[in-house]
């Protein structure tokens, strides 16, 4: 059995007419860019936020959303989570607002589950900051759903995390923002397509090769470097007319539950979010465990797409006891729209042996 990390495309869909897709998702309002961290650079622009001003962003986060505050010459003041719920810590977040005056706040909701962007708005009315919302782990609301990115005065989202694409990020302005720009799209050749393509046909012969769960090389680095935006790439574009993001939001919130339900009893293992809110398109179940990093290894062996999250960068754990302690623990189970209850299962049974074993 294989259960990967994220879906595979189905070659169904390339066989969808453009915009036959009821489902598709729909990207009236979004500016697409490559990747999220591109749309995070252009949202400090639109928002007027440049060299030698600072945000405050959580220390429990990955360097790939810390990276584009650091093109953009702009410091990040770093603020605390709580261990339990992910949200801001409000005390930690008013003590290095009063050390610094930051011009905005980004909030992230962590695998897409939202926290509560109310409380985040009126802290950034009270203290004259722009809003950015982090939903890099959630699909964007259609029409008509609630979901996180609604409230920010930016709000970017990573659909390749998401969706079976190549590449994809968005970023969506608020109302009264500049009108965004049209980018030059990423040129690349259908062979892009080709590991989405295998990761499906994988999956569906179960095979997989015995390794240890993917992570960066280290010493991972507190900067990267630059890199310049570039629009979405055409088959992606192409393929979000085919991809059906309803079913995919259905999907993932009924597999959500499912393996809820078979891994809540697991001795050694807690559920962060036992209760799935409405509208929330979960990127994947978070739960915590001892020593994720191990238990991530011990399941990618036996084909199933666990992983430990976030790599830290240094200056995140330098700053924040709580942000190591979650990077320690924290394990993410995949419930993505290509899983069945079979998988699911699967992935459950593996997650207990290797807990009883340890
Ligand atoms: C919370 C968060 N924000 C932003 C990003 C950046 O997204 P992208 O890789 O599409 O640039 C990531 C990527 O892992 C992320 O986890």
């Amino acid at each position: 059995m294989y259960v990967p990390r994220n879906p595979g495309l189905p070659p169904r869909a390339l066989f969808t007419p453009p915009g036959g897709m009821s489902g598709a998702l729909d990207c009236a309002g979004l500016l697409l860019f490559s990747k999220a961290r591109m749309g995070i650079r252009y949202a400090l622009s639109a928002l007027g936020i440049g060299l030698g001003e600072t945000v405050l962003a959580p220390a429990y986060l990955t360097g790939s959303a810390l990276a584009p505050f650091d093109w953009a010459g702009v410091a990040c003041a770093l603020y605390d989570v709580d261990r339990t719920t992910l949200a801001p810590d409000w005390g930690s977040v008013a003590g290095v607002q009063t050390r610094v005056k930051a011009r905005a706040l980004l909030l992230v909701h962590y695998f897409g589950l939202p926290c509560d962007g109310g409380i985040a708005r009126a802290f950034c009315r009270e203290h004259g900051l722009a809003l950015i919302e982090d939903c890099a782990h959630a699909l964007p609301p259609a029409p008509g759903e609630v979901g996180p990115g609604a409230l920010g005065d930016a709000a970017i989202f990573s659909l390749r995390k998401l969706l079976p694409l190549p590449d994809g990020g968005a970023l969506r302005l608020g109302s009264g923002r500049r009108a965004p720009a049209c980018l030059p799209p990423r040129s690349d050749s259908p062979v892009a397509l080709a590991p989405l393509l295998a990761r499906y046909v994988a999956q569906r012969l179960g095979m997989h090769r015995p390794s240890r769960a993917a992570r960066p090389p280290l010493p991972v680095p507190d900067t990267r470097p630059e890199e310049p935006a570039v629009g979405i790439s055409r088959w992606s574009r192409w393929l979000l007319s085919c991809l059906d993001a309803k079913a995919a939001r259905r999907t993932r919130r009924e597999n959500y539950r499912l393996l809820m339900q078979r891994v809540a009893g697991i001795p050694g293992l807690l559920p962060l979010f036992p209760a799935l809110p409405d509208g929330a398109c979960p990127q994947v179940l978070p739960v915590l465990v001892p020593a994720a990093e191990q238990v991530a290894d011990s399941l990618a062996a036996m084909g199933v797409g666990a992983y430990r999250w976030p790599t830290l960068p240094p200056r995140c754990a330098r700053a924040s006891e709580t942000a190591r302690w979650l990077a320690g623990r924290l394990l993410a189970l995949p419930v993505h729209q290509g899983l069945d209850p079979v998988h699911l299962e699967y992935t459950a049974d593996c997650l207990e042996r290797v807990l009883h074993a340890r």
